[in-house]
């Protein structure tokens, strides 16, 4: 298929690419509307702006609140694009995505929750209420290759795995992004005017912060690894790290604190040295680094007795914790 062609960073114009996958989407929405999705990963970020650009007003930009995103990630990213001209309106969806999740442990199952909460109860309800045909999105060819290998199921790939949007959702999907990967995408954002803070952002995956609690996501837990992703993000900011997050585990450990017994829980950091997600290797953190955060993370996050540090490569690690 000639859209899933991959074209390498080498050969993008993004002058070029920008003007013909503008065309593109104006021409298959015509004078209808489209909506989109924005998290403020490069990928959304670069849809949205492409969609702005050939399509002004009747592109309709949400952002999801899903209650699984960090710390006032919404507001921060509804603002940038304020100031870029793009209005973006953040749809408090916390609740629906807390009752999908409620009860659900397996790491799939949970994906499939966030994906079917996302797509079908309330990108849908937004669909209908716009009365937009069309749903602009920034699927990638890496999202696919893992996807179609079986490795992790990304929650923004369908036609690959034989899901008609049409059939399942109701609204058909553009992916003007299909054939680049992420350093074509960080390129493109580039040209299209975005901030560094958006171009060089760091990856953060789909299921958002549900993808680093093992075992059941509950408003509770979403909060520790929020704080504890809080001072990785400070900590870390300016290492040359690919990607770093915190993990909160599902067993408990015996600790102490005030010279009594506290059963408390357990934060894994991980580092990643990458090129592309595909190998990673872990950062040499130093150990004083090590150790404050291990520091800041049993004393600033409420009920956390105990901090590791995965120093498994991928494979046969993965990223991510589920
Ligand atoms: P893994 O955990 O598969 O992660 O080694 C590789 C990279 O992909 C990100 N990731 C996702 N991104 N939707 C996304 O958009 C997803 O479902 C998803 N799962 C993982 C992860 O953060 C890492 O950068």
């Amino acid at each position: 298929m000639p859209e899933t062609m991959e074209i390498k960073i080498h050969e993008l114009n993004t002058e070029e690419f920008i003007k013909v996958k503008s065309e593109e989407i104006s021409k298959l929405v015509r004078q209808g509307l489209a909506i989109n999705a924005l998290s403020g990963g490069v990928d959304s970020s670069v849809v949205t702006m492409l969609g702005h650009r050939a399509l002004g007003g009747r592109l309709k930009t949400y952002f999801i609140d899903n209650g699984i995103m960090r710390k006032d990630e919404p507001q921060e990213i509804a603002s940038i694009f304020r100031t870029l001209g793009v209005n973006v309106e953040i749809v408090d969806a916390k609740d629906r995505f807390f009752k999908a999740l409620r009860g659900i442990t397996d790491p799939e199952e949970k994906r499939e929750s966030i994906t079917q909460t996302f797509y079908k109860d309330v990108f849908a309800g937004l669909v209908r209420e716009s009365k937009a045909k069309y749903l602009l999105q920034g699927t990638i060819l890496t999202d696919i290759d893992e996807t179609v290998a079986g490795i992790k199921r990304q929650h923004n790939v369908f036609e690959q795995l034989g899901i008609d949007p049409q059939e399942a959702f109701g609204y058909k999907i553009i992916e003007p992004l299909v054939q680049l990967r992420k350093d074509g995408v960080r390129k493109l954002a580039q040209a299209l005017g975005l901030p560094e803070s958006i171009y060089n952002r760091m990856p953060f995956p789909g299921p958002a912060l549900a993808a680093r609690i093992i075992g059941e996501v509950t408003p509770e837990k979403i909060e520790i690894v929020r704080s504890a992703t809080v001072i990785l993000e400070e900590e870390l900011k300016g290492s040359r790290a690919f990607q770093y997050l915190a993990i909160l585990h599902n067993d408990r450990v015996t600790g102490m604190r005030n010279g009594k017994r506290d059963f408390g829980m357990q934060i894994e950091i991980r580092s990643w040295d990458s090129l592309d997600a595909r190998k990673a290797m872990p950062t040499n953190i130093s150990f004083d680094k090590l150790n404050l955060l291990s520091n800041r993370i049993v004393t600033e996050v409420a009920g956390v007795v105990s901090v590791t540090y995965n120093i498994a490569s991928k494979p046969p690690s993965t990223m991510e914790a589920i």
